[in-house]
């Protein structure tokens, strides 16, 4: 499965399952994104906010993989809304991650951090940013770009003032978590969706009922969890630090029927995201 790919928009190739790496700091980042790569991962989900970039890069150049095999993604920080802090901040990540491109680069969020439950959209900030995308994707410093946790009215916005249509939304998307509306909406439109915390940022591992379904298919709950979001044809992008879930997030290679998607899709989210609760992503969705 790790082989296998989407197409985008602009006829990239990007592979099916990437490993993402929120939550590894400096020196396990190197450690866990090259044994990742070993295990056979080649598609990489970075981000400025991470402060993990660098790791990233020392893994890659650790890993002896040729480049070309490899996806690289990273995210401009969510509080960047204006050109000139987007064109340095592009700069910066190729810098630090020491690549002369990267695959594709998302803006994080529509809006900054601190202000994700706010009523105002950036509409100008993100377009301003986006600019910048556009022109770094034109001179090949960016081999596809897109955004992250855009909501339909944010990707309205951009779709009508920009030069370049975004190739991908990274959005929230698990079991008990599926939002229905902005996937169909960005699929529609041309955009591949990448599903993020596809495990529920590991709150999904106690569930009875998707427990009893991960037994039936005799698979781990984040293997019926990864499966369940290629069967919609998003790109799941699970984490974690331990070798062997490495290898078991990639072993999905089984068909979960149309019968049991519907009742996955109706599983009504109780999950708590522990101490995570209070990232402004998780916030948001538990109505905080
Ligand atoms: N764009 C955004 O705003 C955004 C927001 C959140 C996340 N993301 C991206 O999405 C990635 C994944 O999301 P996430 O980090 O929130 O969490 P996740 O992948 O949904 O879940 C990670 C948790 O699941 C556990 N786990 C993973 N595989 C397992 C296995 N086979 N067996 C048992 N436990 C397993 C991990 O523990 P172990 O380490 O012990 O395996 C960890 O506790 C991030 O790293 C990041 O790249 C993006």
């Amino acid at each position: 499965m790790l082989t296998e790919t989407f197409t985008l928009s602009n006829g990239n190739e990007i592979p099916k399952i990437g490993f993402g790496t929120w939550k590894l700091h400096a020196a396990a980042a190197k450690e866990k994104v090259l044994e990742a790569i070993e295990v056979g991962y080649r598609h990489i989900d970075t981000a400025q906010a991470y402060g993990n970039e660098e790791a990233v890069g020392e893994a890659i150049k650790a890993s002896k993989i040729s480049r070309d095999d490899l996806f690289i993604t990273t995210k401009l920080a969510a509080e960047i809304k204006d050109y000139a802090g987007a064109v340095q901040a592009i700069d910066d990540s190729l810098k630090k991650i020491k690549l002369e491109s990267l695959d594709l680069m998302l803006i994080h969020s529509p809006k900054p951090w601190a202000y994700f439950q706010e009523e105002d959209h950036y509409f100008e900030g993100n377009c301003a940013a986006w600019q910048a995308l556009e022109e770094a994707y034109e001179a090949g410093k960016i081999r596809a770009i897109g955004v992250s946790n855009f909501e339909i009215i944010d990707l309205e916005n951009l779709l009508q003032h920009c030069k370049i249509k975004p190739m991908v939304n990274q959005v929230l998307a698990h079991i008990g978590q599926t939002l229905v509306e902005v996937i169909d909406y960005s699929q529609k439109n041309g955009l591949l969706v990448e599903a993020y915390s596809p495990i529920a940022h590991g709150a999904m591992l106690n569930s009875k009922t998707i427990t009893t379904l991960a037994q039936k298919y005799q698979v781990s709950i984040p293997q019926l969890a990864i499966r369940y979001c290629l069967q919609l044809d998003l790109l799941p992008l699970p984490k974690t630090g331990n070798k062997k879930h490495m290898e078991n997030n990639a072993d999905v290679d089984f068909t979960i029927s149309e019968r049991d998607m519907l009742k996955l899709k109706g599983v009504v989210s109780d999950f708590d995201y522990g101490k995570d609760n209070d990232t402004p992503v998780f916030r948001k969705v538990l109505g905080k």
